[in-house]
């Protein structure tokens, strides 16, 4: 409709133009067309719609397996935690002012020491869209105890860290979505992210992110192979088991305060958040993860006040 009422003034613009002789100028009407051509490009090109949290903006074919490297944008709520300098840990954008991530990576409250790099993709190269933010406040779960032995997570390992100016979002840094029922997930693939190490042995942190598909392991299920494994341990139903019976891909040192990330109609949720495990990738041994929808109320309750 818009559209036909925009031809008709351009064409009994352009009628006038015909007629020109009779007006004394034709700047009016040199204005005027100007004005009807940017009218017409403006109805032409759709706004951009804007994206919603755990959407990904730059998007290319890109397979997981066994554990490889990201490209550059895709997971951009990924954030390196830093501290005094260095990679600590990793985490998740929530919203521009809060990032999600383990408490055990900030149990000593010092925000000071910690950094947010956003937009990274490289560990030990600068990238042009990499962005650092000071960390102004530090909350950490009422429930967590410490860094204590794996046989008594009960642990809500869990952390938020408000940066002291907004966060400047754009394709290389989005927030991540949150589950937004209560599943279990358990017999689901899900998706790790970090810059962990690349083996239990490994003395260093990997450079580009990497990213690793494992499977929810039911948590009854979890406990038994732990159990055959020795390690007699209560995987409660705040924590998310993930891996495999034989070991082969998980999360690392390094990767801790990372996502767990689950995919559904385009939308990424964090799910977990790297939490502990004994060595890495070990058989009977899937890697424990913080399990976020037990402690979405809490989440919720601290970052939306921003
Ligand atoms: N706590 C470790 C860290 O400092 C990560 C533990 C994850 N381990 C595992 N096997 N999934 O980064």
């Amino acid at each position: 409709m818009k559209k036909r009422i925009i031809m008709i003034l351009l064409r009994s613009l352009m009628q006038l133009q015909q007629m020109r002789p009779l007006f004394a100028s034709s700047i009016i009407l040199r204005v005027c067309f100007s004005v009807c051509c940017c009218c017409w490009f403006a109805t032409a090109i759709p706004a951009t719609k804007p994206l919603g949290c755990g959407k990904q903006h730059i998007l290319r074919n890109s397979k997981v397996v066994g554990g490889n490297d990201t490209y550059d944008g895709e997971f951009p709520w990924t954030v390196s935690v830093r501290r005094s300098g260095q990679h600590h840990c990793g985490g998740v954008i929530i919203n521009r002012r809060w990032v999600l991530t383990a408490a055990h990576c900030v149990q000593n409250k010092i925000v000071k020491q910690y950094m947010i790099r956003i937009g990274e993709y490289h560990l030990n190269k600068p990238d042009y869209h990499s962005k650092d933010y000071a960390v102004e406040k530090i909350i950490i779960h009422d429930d967590y105890q410490g860094v204590v032995k794996v046989a008594t997570a009960n642990n809500a390992d869990i952390a938020l860290l408000r940066t002291t100016t907004d966060m400047s979002l754009n394709e290389y840094a989005w927030p991540v979505c949150f589950p937004t029922d209560d599943q279990s997930f358990a017999g689901k693939d899900a998706i790790v992210v970090g810059w962990g190490k690349l083996t239990e042995k490994s003395e260093v942190y990997s450079d580009k992110l990497q990213k690793v598909k494992i499977s929810i392991i039911e948590n009854s299920q979890c406990q038994k192979w732990f159990r055959l494994a020795g390690r007699d341990m209560l995987i409660r139903e705040n924590l998310i088991c993930a891996g495999y019976r034989n070991g082969g891909k998980d999360a690392c040192h390094g990767d801790s305060g990372g996502p767990l990330l689950y995919k559904m109609a385009d939308k990424w949720s964090v799910i977990g958040v790297v939490s502990t495990g004994v060595g890495c990738a070990r058989p009977l041994l899937p890697g424990l993860y913080s399990r976020v929808s037990f402690y979405k109320s809490w989440i919720e309750k601290h970052t939306s006040k921003n």
